[in-house]
């Protein structure tokens, strides 16, 4: 043993009711006593919750991330609760269990991966973001802000080890490529990436090795998954979750969630293919209604200390991000009074992975060729100035 301890958190969508829109208490139950009963020997401890429709998992263990058995655990218990969900016929009961049988590791088979490996502090605090109806690139906004925006973060300014900066690992989830950028020298670099969300997406943040207490440390991680690409066809969004630490050289508790009070625009939403606002919401708000939303999140805040988690403390369940939530509402009734127009609606290549494209695709022998006047477009026109 290396002293070293593993955060794994391991999400998925089993079914849900009446729509998409919330989970079941018995199936999340029957999750909850399956990893009780079979995670005697392998996780020091867990903590079961959930946002829209989607099972959320954390698990502590010192096996490091990608372990199988820990991969496996998840998958079982998921296993179990679609057992439940389809006894009483839930709405796309299993939907995120993508292949038949476990191969090993968790990753390409459906469900949300986010895990890092730590050298825990003296007092361990982070928080577990948890978003529904959006996907993995949903998180560079906030993890930007926390990480590397000074307006949102004092501590880059005042703080010495946050002011030497922290190191992006940035995927390419398209070409599946990854880079890592050091801020603040590579900020605008970063910024060319990653407000291209549906293709860049922030994997991890790293300490740097000034850092005087958590040198070299991972200190966030996304899950990246896309369900699309897995399953070649629209599977719903990739709702996806994130580890923030916290406190100590790294954003504070309130810095970090300062990152959410401002609803920004995310992509997901009805259909997975609209724009709408994230909205910071408590457990109990955690249902998806309006337009099969709009976007939320919760916050769930731990400290972890010999392998044991206290809390959670549910973080955006406080009148000071109601702003936040009446901002999103406003935001709401603006956007759907455009309908199923762009920028609403996703662009065209956003919308590939949907079923819109056979819809286009009845239409194809329906289109006559358009009489482009190329030949007329060659005249010079004149243009009058002032025109
Ligand atoms: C979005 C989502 C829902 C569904 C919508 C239609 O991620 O899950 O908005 O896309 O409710 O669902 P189906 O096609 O299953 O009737
Ligand atoms: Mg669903
Ligand atoms: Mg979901």
């Amino acid at each position: 043993m290396n002293g070293k301890v593993t955060i794994s958190h391991i999400k998925a969508d089993i079914g849900s009711l009446p729509g998409h829109s919330a989970v079941y208490g018995p199936v999340l139950e029957t999750v909850e006593k399956y990893v009780k009963n079979n995670s005697s020997g392998l996780l020091s401890d867990f903590y079961i919750s959930h946002v829209g429709d989607d099972i959320q998992i954390t698990m502590i263990h010192n096996r490091g991330i990608d372990d199988s058995r820990v991969h496996k655990l998840a998958w079982d218990a998921f296993k179990a609760g679609t057992e439940v969900a389809k006894k009483v016929g839930l709405y796309g009961a299993g939907q995120d269990l993508l292949k038949d049988a476990f191969s090993g590791n968790i990753k390409g088979m459906g469900p949300g991966v986010a895990e890092m490996e730590i050298t825990p502090r003296k007092s361990e605090p982070f928080i577990v973001y948890m978003m529904d109806k959006t996907e993995p690139g949903a998180f560079n906004f906030p993890i930007y802000k926390m990480f590397a925006d000074p307006f949102n973060t004092p501590g880059l300014v005042i703080d010495n080890n946050m002011h030497e900066g922290f190191v992006f690992e940035i995927w390419d989830i398209i070409n599946g490529k990854k880079i890592e950028l050091s801020t603040p020298q590579d900020t605008y670099d970063i910024l060319a990436m990653i407000g291209s969300k549906s293709k860049y997406v922030i994997k991890r943040v790293y300490t740097k090795p000034s850092h005087e207490k958590l040198p070299d440390e991972n200190v966030a991680v996304i899950s990246t998954d896309k369900l699309s690409f897995i399953a070649g066809e629209y599977v719903g969004k990739d709702d996806p979750a994130g580890i923030v630490r916290i406190q100590s050289g790294l954003p504070a508790s309130g810095e970090s969630l300062e990152a959410f009070s401002h609803p920004f625009l995310v992509s997901g939403w009805m259909r997975g293919s609209f724009n709408g606002p994230l909205m910071p919401v408590g457990q109990k708000d955690a249902k998806m209604t309006r337009f099969d939303g709009p976007p939320r999140v919760v916050a769930l805040g731990f400290v972890l200390k010999d392998g044991k988690l206290s809390g959670p403390v549910d973080m955006f369940d406080d009148p000071a991000f109601d702003g936040a939530r009446r901002t999103a509402v406003d935001i709401v009734d603006y956007l759907r009074r455009m309908g199923p127009f762009e920028p609403h609606r996703l662009p065209d290549e956003d919308m590939e992975y949907t079923t819109l494209p056979r819809i286009l695709q009845k239409l194809q022998p329906r289109f006559q060729p358009v009489d482009t006047g190329k030949k007329a477009s060659r005249k010079k026109v004149q243009v009058r100035e002032g025109d």
